[in-house]
């Protein structure tokens, strides 16, 4: 799929933000340990999503849309452990049935996932903590293979804090006896979101959002319905685009404490944002001024917003220094832009821009999601059009990008 951009047209209006990818991802695989029916509300509708929910049903799960945004989750009394390869291998969150179907079943495998080609994404920190709750945990032949050998709660310790660990362990510890505590656990919304489900579902979990959690192991799930927390990365891109094309753009349906790190650096290229209650208004009033990100943990500057405040950046005046400290291969976009004329030195983590330049339309690949993201903010900026090949990567995390983008004043064609 290609998507074509024509340039110059300033962005105004309001656009509403979706559920979270991210959220949505890890509720549809824990939904595995519940006993009665999930129903999630505010889920996107997104390819990555639409994966997921082929993965639930492939491993012997019901799921039915009942309505635009809301999908019923049944999981029967026998179940798969083994989410299928071709799946899998479309998504990195395939990974999360691991704590998922560890937690019901007491055994999990699962195909190394796929996803996002941003690094090497390694699943050491998940298996060394399956391991100490008492799993014996091994790869085989390309499957992660976890079997429950002396279950107990226990101190487990992450090296990083990694989003996935976290979530995969909190699910597995959810199922098992004793107290289980995770220190330097990941404090993203979306650690939040997932244990205010489970604690739904009958779990106790507590101390998620800080980087200590304890769970207690409980023997019963039982159903809920639930909706999903809005995407503060989806959020974050438009408030961006209100950057890039020179207007005002007001994103609603969101948490404003999550967008704390991005509100700060686009106050500090020189934007102007106003917030209420739910809603954040970004304006640009003049030039745009270079500023240094460095992307970290969250509350730390995100990681997924990194590209498209790369593309922001190419217009800013000065030099601007991003360093990427969470993923060692999140660059790539950078040959893209400079394409577009983008003027980017990379060097290991560390990528210098020389802003200030207007950007020409060309013709570019999308390399993973969030580069995609940034070469459509690009290409609303630049002169010209701008032709965006395996634009479908922009499809697996942004809900009705185009129609969105479209009703702020966007011209974006879609060719098959
Ligand atoms: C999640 C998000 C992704 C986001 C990322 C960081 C989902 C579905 N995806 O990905 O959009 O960019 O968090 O905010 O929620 N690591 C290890 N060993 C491990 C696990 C991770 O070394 O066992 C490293 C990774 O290689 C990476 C870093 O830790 O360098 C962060 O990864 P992690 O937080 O696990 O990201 P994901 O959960 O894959």
């Amino acid at each position: 799929m290609k998507l074509v951009i024509k340039g110059g047209n300033r962005l105004w209006g309001r656009v509403r933000v979706s559920g979270a990818k991210n959220a949505a991802l890890v509720l549809i695989a824990a939904s595995a340990v519940a006993r009665e029916e999930v129903i999630l509300d505010n889920v996107p509708r997104i390819a990555d999503v639409e994966t997921q929910l082929e993965i639930v049903r492939a491993l012997g799960g019901k799921t039915v849309w009942l309505g635009q945004n809301t999908v019923s989750l049944a999981w029967p009394g026998q179940i798969e452990v083994t989410p299928p390869y071709h799946l899998a291998k479309k998504l990195r969150a395939s990974n999360l049935f691991l704590g998922a179907l560890a937690a019901r079943q007491g055994r999990a495998e699962i195909p190394l996932p796929g996803g996002c080609n941003i690094g090497s994404r390694p699943m050491d920190l998940h298996l060394k903590g399956l391991h100490i709750l008492g799993f014996e945990v091994g790869l085989e032949h390309g499957f992660i293979k976890a079997r429950a050998r002396e279950l107990q709660g226990a101190r487990v310790y992450l090296d990083f804090p990694s989003v996935g660990a976290t979530e995969n362990l909190i699910m597995a510890a959810s199922g098992i006896p004793g107290t289980t505590v995770l220190e330097n656990a990941a404090k993203e919304p979306e650690i939040v979101d997932l244990a205010s489900f489970l604690n739904a579902l009958g779990a106790r979990v507590r101390g998620a959002g800080t980087d200590l959690i304890k769970i207690e192991g409980v023997k019963e799930f039982g159903g809920t319905r639930f909706s999903v927390i809005p995407d503060r990365i989806e959020a974050g891109t438009y408030m961006i685009a209100a950057g890039i094309t020179g207007e005002a753009i007001t994103v609603e349906n969101v948490i404003v404490t999550h967008l704390q790190s991005v509100i700060a650096k686009l106050q500090d290229v020189g934007l102007e944002v106003q917030s209420g209650e739910d809603f954040v208004a970004v304006k640009r009033t003049g030039g745009l001024r270079a500023t240094d990100i460095k992307t970290l943990p969250y509350p730390g500057f995100p990681t997924d917003l990194q590209s498209p405040m790369m593309s922001l950046l190419c217009l800013a005046r000065g030099t601007s220094l991003i360093v990427e400290n969470v993923f060692e291969n999140r660059f790539q976009v950078a040959d893209e832009l400079k394409r577009m004329g983008g003027r980017i030195r990379v060097k290991g983590h560390t990528a210098v821009i020389e802003g200030g330049t207007s950007l020409l339309g060309a013709q570019v690949k999308a390399t993973d999601l969030r580069a995609g993201a940034a070469l459509l903010l690009a290409g609303l900026a630049a002169e010209g059009e701008t032709e965006i090949c395996q634009a479908e990567l922009i499809a697996r995390g942004y809900e009705g990008v185009i129609e969105k983008f479209a009703s702020l004043g966007a011209q974006i064609r879609c060719i098959s």
